[in-house]
C-alpha cells in the first residue's frame, strides 16, 4: 500500500518524486504497472520490504523488513540501456561511503565490501506506449538482521549496520543514493558515453582479477582484463584467447 509521497524540487531528474510503500511484491514489479499510468520520469518507488523481491538471472532477493528497496523510472536511449545499468553501481558505492563503508564494483553493479555483497541492481527494459523504459531496481543491505537469512545468503552477504555498527536510517542511505544517481544521470545524459565508461573503469574492482564468469552460454575462466566502452566485461583465458561478455555472473578465484 503507498502510504507517503516527498518531492525535492532541487533534483534535476532522479528522485524529484518519491512514492514510498509499506509492503510490495517487488518494486520494480509496482513501477513497471504504473507505467500503464502517465509518471514522470525520475520518479522513485521505495518500500520497506518486498514479498517477492527479484534479483539478477532470475534469483530472488531477499528483502524482509530493514533494508532499503527502490526502483528509479529512466528513459534512456535504448542503445545506451546496458551502459547506464554499469554506471548506476558509482552512484551506489559513493552512497556507501558516506557511510564510512568503502565498497568496490564487482562487474557488472554489485557493491562488495571485504568480499561480500552490500548492494545489488536489477535493470530491467520495458516497452510501453512505444517508449522505452529503464527500471533501475536498487537492493541495500542497511539495516537487515543477517542471522534471520538463510545460511547461504548469511556466508555471501553484509549489512551496513554489521559494518559501522550503527543504525543506518533508509531515508538518509535513499538521499544519498539519489542525489548521486540524479549527479550520474544527467552527465551520462550530456557527455560521450566513452568517457562515462573510463569513469565506470576506475571504479570497477573486477578488472586485474582471476575470475570464472558464468554465462548464459558457459562458463568462462581467466583473467578480467578491462570494461569495454559498450559495458561488455573483456576476460582473457588461459590460452589468451579474449572474450567479451555481455551478461553474466562473476566469481573471483583469488
Ligand atoms: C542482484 O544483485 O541480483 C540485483 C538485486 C536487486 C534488488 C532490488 S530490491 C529493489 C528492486 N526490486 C526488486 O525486485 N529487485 C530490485
Amino acid at each position: 500500500m503507498k502510504t507517503g509521497e516527498f518531492q525535492n524540487p532541487h533534483r534535476k531528474i532522479v528522485g524529484r518524486t518519491i512514492w514510498h510503500y509499506d509492503a510490495v511484491e517487488s518494486t520494480n514489479d509496482t513501477m513497471k504497472e504504473l507505467l500503464e499510468t502517465d509518471v514522470p520520469e525520475g520518479l522513485v518507488v521505495w518500500a520497506d520490504r518486498q514479498a517477492a523481491g527479484k534479483g539478477r538471472h532470475g534469483r530472488s532477493w531477499a528483502s524482509p523488513p530493514g533494508g532499503l528497496y527502490l526502483s528509479v523510472l529512466l528513459r534512456p536511449k535504448e542503445v545506451h540501456a546496458q551502459i547506464l545499468g554499469l554506471l548506476a553501481g558509482m552512484p551506489l558505492v559513493k552512497a556507501l561511503r558516506h557511510f564510512g563503508v568503502f565498497a568496490v564494483l564487482k562487474w557488472p553493479n554489485d557493491a562488495i565490501f571485504q568480499g561480500r555483497k552490500l548492494a545489488g541492481i536489477l535493470s530491467e527494459g520495458v516497452y510501453r506506449k512505444d517508449t522505452y523504459h529503464v527500471v533501475l531496481g536498487v537492493g541495500i543491505n542497511t539495516n537487515l538482521d543477517l542471522d534471520r537469512l538463510p545460511p547461504d545468503i548469511q556466508k555471501r552477504a553484509t549489512s551496513l549496520k554489521r559494518e559501522v555498527n550503527l543504525f543506518v536510517a533508509n531515508e538518509e542511505c535513499l538521499e544519498y543514493f539519489l542525489e548521486q544517481m540524479d549527479d550520474v544521470y544527467s552527465r551520462y545524459r550530456n557527455t560521450p558515453t566513452g568517457l562515462m565508461m573510463k569513469e565506470y573503469r576506475g571504479a570497477c574492482g573486477t578488472i586485474g582479477k582471476q575470475v570464472s564468469v558464468q554465462t548464459p552460454e558457459a562458463k568462462i575462466v581467466g583473467k578480467a582484463f578491462d570494461v569495454t566502452p559498450t559495458g561488455a566485461l573483456v576476460v582473457l583465458d588461459a590460452h589468451e584467447k579474449r572474450h567479451e561478455i555481455v551478461d553474466g555472473t562473476v566469481e573471483y578465484l583469488a
